[in-house]
């Protein structure tokens, strides 16, 4: 999901995932990625409407992998459902966002409701730093070193 230029699809094709899938709003993104040619298929679509998400997408995947989608004016708790939606029973969802939205646009409140409710369970999850060349507490331009979670998902 929010498969961009394809930097995630490009890791999964070199470990020899099977069949990759992608997604993104964005034109200019896919063409980049298109030129990777990791994906067997890109769709040109918006997430975050899960009410009207396409049936041919549910029930579909084994593993859903969202990097750097659940960020500042990309996508919000929305894209949960559409997570829980595409996935088969058994499956993964990994996802990352920075430590500091987990509340600031509510992604942590959203994820563990969906675990209250049944929908999946949480395996694992991990933090990370981004841009952790740069020295704690200092800025190069508007770049500094920030926390980053993974988090992988079962649906259950
Ligand atoms: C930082 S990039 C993600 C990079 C990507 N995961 C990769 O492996 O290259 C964020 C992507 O999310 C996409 N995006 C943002 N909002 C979206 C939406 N509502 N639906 C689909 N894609 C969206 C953007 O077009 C952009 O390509």
């Amino acid at each position: 999901m929010g498969c961009g230029t394809g930097m995630v699809g490009a890791a999964l094709k070199v470990r020899g995932v099977a069949e990759i899938i992608g997604i993104d709003a964005s034109a200019g993104m896919i063409e980049i990625a298109k030129q990777k040619h990791c994906y067997d298929q890109i769709i040109h679509m918006y997430l975050g409407k899960p009410a009207v998400y396409p049936p041919k997408l549910r029930n579909r995947f084994d593993i859903i992998t969202a990097a750097a989608i659940l960020a500042e004016g990309h996508l919000g708790v929305e894209v949960f459902d559409e997570m829980i939606h595409s996935l088969k029973r058994g499956g993964y969802a990994i996802f990352t966002t920075r430590e500091m939205y987990l509340d600031k646009y509510n992604y942590r409140h959203a994820i563990e409701e969906l675990e209250r409710r049944g929908f999946w369970k949480k395996v694992k999850e991990a933090k990370f730093q981004k841009y952790q060349n740069i020295e704690k507490g200092t800025k190069i331009g508007r770049y500094e070193t920030v926390d980053v979670m993974i988090y992988a998902y079962k649906k259950l």
